[in-house]
Order: structure tokens, then C-alpha cells, then sequence
């Protein structure tokens, strides 16, 4: 196993959290035909896909990720649906979807102009556009893992690890749909969620926006040990304990519907 690959086992942990975004995206589709065919693309271990075809069973599902070990994962749970092992920054195939659907995937994918042409290439004429992608620039843990990676301790090993993620704001996104769609509606949730303890917040990150900063550290983990153990002192400072022992991590979200 590729030890830089996804861990599917340790993102699921957080299951439900990471799949409501799913379900609220999909139930704000708008469209009065039954789709026939979907494309979930980074579709992880196949949460997202699942919560598609629980609003539309009788649509044929397609999965695309490029993390081998997430395409196993969905394959062994779901293997009724088409997974594929792919790159989405390039898969253009021949056939076109009633429903190209995205939660939690572009921020790892750069040049979004490019990538939304070809989502837009990849959509039926009539069909549906739905993305989610986190706001995580605009949460504090991720000023934290910046800042804890500009450390001199950490900075050779980090450098340019934020330049992994491809970030941009509502707007950006509104000028990029709207001229190919006939409507486009937009909207950003902060999701507060109620985890048991301030190292959740560890656990949840470190395998989605922390884990570019430990594949860094890749097999030295003592190091990314200590890196987490200075990533959770700040974080007590930012995420407090609330009365009953739980800690909150609010978590900001923006979706975006287009109509083509
Ligand atoms: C945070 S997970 C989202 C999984 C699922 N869609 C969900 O809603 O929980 C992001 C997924 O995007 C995939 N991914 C990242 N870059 C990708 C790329 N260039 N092409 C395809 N999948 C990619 C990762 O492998 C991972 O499974």
C-alpha cells in the first residue's frame, strides 16, 4: 500500500459529517426529469455517490477518483456501480451525464477555469452541475497549519504544501458557471460539528488538509508526531472545550447548483 494514498478507513470515521454536505447539496438539484446517468467525481469510498443514488436508485452511478485505495474501497462496497481510477483534471470521456456532481474533491485539483470547461463538456445539455468544496482557507486550522509549517523546525520539510490545495472565493465561481448555465444558485454553510475531543480535530484533518503536511514527513514518524503535537497545542487555543467536554469544529462549506 502507497503509505502517501488515502486512508479510507480513517476518513470514514467522520462518515456522517462528511457525507451531510452531500445530502444537503443534492436535495437543493432542483430538476423535475429522473437523471440517468450521474458522475460523482472524487468520489472517495463512495459516501457521496451512495447519498446520490438515494435520491435517484434507479440512475447509473459512475465513480472517478485517483486515489487507488478509494477506488477499492467504493468497489467493495457499492460493486454494482462503475468505478474508475482516474485523474479528473483530465477525464473528458465520450459520454456526457444528466448529473455531474462534486463534494469535497476540486481543492485538491488545480487550474478550476480548465476544470470547470470540462465539467461543462461533461454535462448533458439540460443537465446539472453541483459542486461543494470546503472553505478551509477561511478556518482556523488552517492558519495554524501554515503557520506551524513556516516554523523553522518544519519549513524545509513543508515548503509549497499549501500550494496543494487550489483555492478560490464565491465570486471567482459565480463568473466561471454563469456564463455557461441558465441559472446558477450559490450558498456557503458553516457546518458546526461536535467532535469528542480538541485531537479529533487532528484526526479528522490528518487525512484531508493535514495530509499533504505529513506526506512530507513520510515514514519519519516521530516527526509527524511532534508536528501534531504543535498543531494541537494552537488548537486548544482556537477550538475550546465547551461545558459538557465535547469540542465544536465549525466548518465552512460553499456549494454552488448550475443549470445547463
Ligand atoms: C475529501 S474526499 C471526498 C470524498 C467524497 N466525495 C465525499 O464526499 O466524502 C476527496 C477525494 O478526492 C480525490 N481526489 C483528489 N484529487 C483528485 C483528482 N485529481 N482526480 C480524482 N480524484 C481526486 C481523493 O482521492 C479523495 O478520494
Amino acid at each position: 500500500m502507497n503509505n502517501k494514498d488515502w486512508n479510507p478507513d480513517l476518513y470514514l470515521k467522520y462518515r456522517n459529517e462528511r457525507t451531510q454536505p452531500s445530502i444537503d447539496l443534492i436535495s437543493k438539484i432542483n430538476i423535475s426529469f429522473r437523471p440517468k446517468s450521474i458522475l460523482d467525481i472524487g468520489c472517495g469510498p463512495g459516501n457521496s455517490s451512495q447519498a446520490l443514488l438515494q435520491r435517484w436508485p434507479e440512475a447509473k452511478l459512475t465513480g472517478i477518483d485517483n486515489s487507488p485505495n478509494m477506488i477499492s474501497k467504493a468497489k467493495a462496497g457499492y460493486p454494482e456501480n462503475t468505478w474508475i481510477l482516474a485523474d479528473a483534471a483530465t477525464y473528458l470521456p465520450d459520454t456526457k451525464y444528466d448529473i455531474v456532481f462534486s463534494n469535497a474533491t476540486i481543492q485538491w485539483i488545480p487550474n478550476h477555469k480548465k476544470l470547470f470547461k470540462n465539467f461543462f463538456n461533461l454535462t448533458n445539455d439540460g443537465g446539472v452541475l453541483a459542486i461543494s468544496v470546503p472553505r478551509f482557507d477561511e478556518m482556523p486550522i488552517s492558519k495554524i497549519l501554515n503557520r506551524i509549517a513556516g516554523n523553522e523546525k518544519w519549513k524545509a520539510a513543508t515548503q509549497g504544501c499549501a500550494a496543494a490545495f487550489t483555492r478560490h472565493d464565491y465570486q471567482f465561481y459565480y463568473n466561471l458557471i454563469n456564463p455557461d448555465y441558465q441559472a446558477v444558485d450559490m450558498w456557503q454553510t458553516d457546518y458546526i460539528h461536535v467532535l469528542e475531543s480538541q485531537s479529533a480535530i487532528i484526526e479528522w484533518t490528518s487525512s484531508t488538509g493535514m495530509k499533504p503536511y505529513l506526506d512530507r514527513l513520510n515514514e519519519k514518524e516521530k516527526e509527524k508526531a511532534q508536528f501534531g503535537d504543535e498543531v494541537l497545542s494552537e488548537i486548544k487555543q482556537y477550538y475550546p472545550v465547551q461545558n459538557n467536554g465535547k469540542v465544536l469544529f465549525p466548518f465552512k462549506r460553499l456549494f454552488m447548483v448550475g443549470y445547463k
